[in-house]
């Protein structure tokens, strides 16, 4: 599990193993703009302010990627125990 805030809502979760962040914010009442959730489409994609994404779309680059500061909230998880989201 890791910790997520999401800044402009204020609010601090954990995403357990088992939920995506986008499940993970739904539970504190944060709806994210969903569509393919599979890493596809783009449409869940958020801006990081802190921490490290686990990236695991295929809509980003890879270069989009290694700047870490945005992330799709449908399936990416985190590398670092803690994600600021722009959100
Ligand atoms: Fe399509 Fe997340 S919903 S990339």
């Amino acid at each position: 599990s890791f910790e997520v805030v999401a800044e402009r809502s204020g609010k601090t979760l954990t995403v357990a193993g088992d939920q995506t962040i986008v499940e993970a914010l739904a539970e504190v009442g944060i709806r994210v703009k969903v569509s393919c959730e599979q890493g596809v489409c783009g449409s869940c994609l958020c801006d990081v302010l802190e921490g490290e994404p686990d990236h695991r779309d295929v809509y980003l680059t890879d270069d989009e990627k290694a700047d870490n500061d945005q992330m799709t909230l449908c399936c990416s998880r985190a590398r670092s125990p803690r994600l600021v989201l722009d959100i």
